[in-house]
């Protein structure tokens, strides 16, 4: 061995203890498993099967346990006791989000998902504000017309289709146009190429989005590297693309108050108007208004539409389940429209919505979070600013908390005399605490709305008797059932 090989020798030896160092776990944080130098816990996560390995982990560490993504510390919280004291009893703590280089990369403002603090406190309380004007006056009378008008369009769009046939982008226009009419005042007919395009890029980025993610935020270099052999260019160009198409929906007055229909974005050019005009120091600006409004967007339409979408492969799935919502539907409502409020005379119909919310949780691990300050919880120091995952997916398939846990079983959702709806408190795929969905109201009206109606006029079937499809689906930053296809019959009543 030459001078050269020796110093090799030496320079790797060094670079491995110096790698190894840096994925050490730290003392008193949760328990995982054990570490790969450099790469930390990414080879045990790398799987088609992410939630069923968090499951296991869960099973061998407990409800709190640590990974490292890299050197990135990475807490899941699993199980309801764990999210509850976390997201609700330490919610001040707790109510903040990663930011990290890669993101910061992507999204140049950070809306209201990724927001923190002041910014996020004003763009919340002002959305909220806002939506309850807009989507609520009269007691939500306006987001169930905007709804009912939607989902009558898209019962007379499929009403003339024979065969078998996909209902992906059907599902996908309806909910776009319910969202886009409360935000932007606009909507779209059946197969309009511009909004199905922004759809589809959505639902790209949000699958490889997460891996490309963490390995740029654990490897910078990565997104760095010619000929973009990561990703992340692409998804970087993605997300543009879907910002400066909705670009166009936004209110062009820049000097004057709109005195247009009420609309979010309408309500929000005035705000930025009205703070210019005080000279107050805020956060309301034009660039803020955009990316807000795309998160809005963003969180608005996939979640309701995959929804919507496992809740007709589950009817395809279980017939019975479907026949007797059939009939409680028809004895009830016979032709006329669901209100919202009927679900309380459809306890069955309401239970499989609920169901289908718990089966297959659209955002099955939430949305990160992080820690303000060091906190201490079960015994477990969590550190400032790591990252943490909320595992909402670990408490819709607790066996400790449901009774077989992976059948799709609507009934577990009604009392002993099948006639009320009980919904129990660790029934949580909206999250819970000062972070929890913003959206919650609107989803749960389109959902039972649209499947309701869908099953008051149509029986769903499978392609063929018997067909048993991919229920496993695939998950990116939201968890979608694979395309499927679907024969429709018009119900006689
Ligand atoms: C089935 C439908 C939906 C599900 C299951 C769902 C679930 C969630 C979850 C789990 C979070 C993360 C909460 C946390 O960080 O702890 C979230 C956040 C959010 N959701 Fe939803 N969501 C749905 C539909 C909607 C709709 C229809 C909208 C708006 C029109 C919406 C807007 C938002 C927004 C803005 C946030 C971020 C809140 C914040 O960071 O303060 N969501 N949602």
């Amino acid at each position: 061995m030459d001078v050269q090989d020796i110093t090799t020798v030496l320079v790797f030896l060094v670079t491995f203890l110096l790698a190894y160092l840096a994925t050490r776990r730290r003392r008193g944080v949760p328990p995982g498993p054990p570490l790969f130098p450099i790469v930390g816990n990414l080879p045990q996560l790398a799987s088609r099967d992410v939630l069923g390995r968090l499951n296991g982990f869960r099973k061998t560490y407990g409800d709190i346990f640590a990974l490292y993504v890299g050197s990135e510390l990475t807490i899941f919280l699993n199980g309801y006791d764990a999210l509850y004291k976390t997201l609700v009893k330490n919610g001040t703590l707790f109510n903040a989000r990663p930011r990290s280089g890669f993101d910061a990369l992507v999204v140049k403002n950070p809306g209201i998902i990724m927001a923190h603090d002041q910014l996020w406190k004003e763009q919340r309380q002002f959305i909220q504000a806002a939506i309850h004007r807009v989507c609520m006056n009269n007691s939500g009378e306006a987001l169930e017309n905007l709804v009912h008008r939607e989902v009558d369009a898209l019962v007379e769009e499929i009403g003339e289709i024979d065969g078998q046939f996909d209902i992906k982008d059907f599902i996908n226009v309806a909910i776009a146009n319910v969202t886009c009419t409360f935000l932007y005042g606009t909507r779209f007919n059946f197969g309009d190429s511009g909004i199905l395009r922004a759809m589809s890029t959505l639902r790209d980025s949000t699958e490889d989005t997460m891996t490309v993610t963490t390995l740029c935020n654990c490897f910078p270099a990565l997104g760095k590297l010619p000929f973009d052999i990561v990703g992340a260019k692409k998804i970087i160009v993605r997300y543009h693309k879907v910002v400066d198409y909705l670009r166009q929906f936004l209110p062009k007055s820049e000097e004057e108050e709109t005195k247009g229909e009420p609309t979010v974005a309408n309500m929000y050019l005035d705000k930025v108007v009205e703070c210019v005009r005080d000279g107050r120091k805020n956060t309301f600006t034009h660039q803020q208004m955009e990316i807000t409004l795309f998160d809005m967007f963003g969180a608005g339409t996939e979640t309701s539409a995959n929804t919507i979408r496992w809740g007709l492969l589950y009817l395809t799935q279980n017939l019975d389940v479907q026949e007797r919502m059939f009939h409680e539907i028809s004895g009830v409502l016979g032709n006329k429209q669901p209100s919202y409020a009927v679900r309380n005379q459809l306890p069955y119909s309401h239970a499989v919505q609920l169901e289908v919310l718990r089966c297959r949780t659209v955002a099955p691990l939430g949305v990160p979070h992080s820690v303000r300050r060091d906190a201490i919880i079960d015994g477990f120091l969590f550190p400032e600013n790591c990252t943490v995952m909320t595992n909402l997916h670990s408490v819709n398939v607790d066996s400790n908390l449901w009774q077989d846990p992976d059948l799709f079983h609507p009934e577990r959702f009604l009392n002993e005399a099948l006639d009320e709806v009980i919904v129990p408190k660790h029934f949580i795929p909206f999250s819970v605490g000062p972070r929890s969905c913003l959206g919650e109201t609107i989803a749960r009206v389109e959902i039972f709305i649209f499947l309701v109606t869908l099953v008051q006029h149509f029986k769903i079937l499978p392609v063929k008797e018997g067909f048993s499809p991919d229920m496993n689906g695939s998950l990116g930053l939201t968890w979608a059932p694979e395309n499927f296809k679907i024969i429709i019959e018009k119900r006689k009543h």
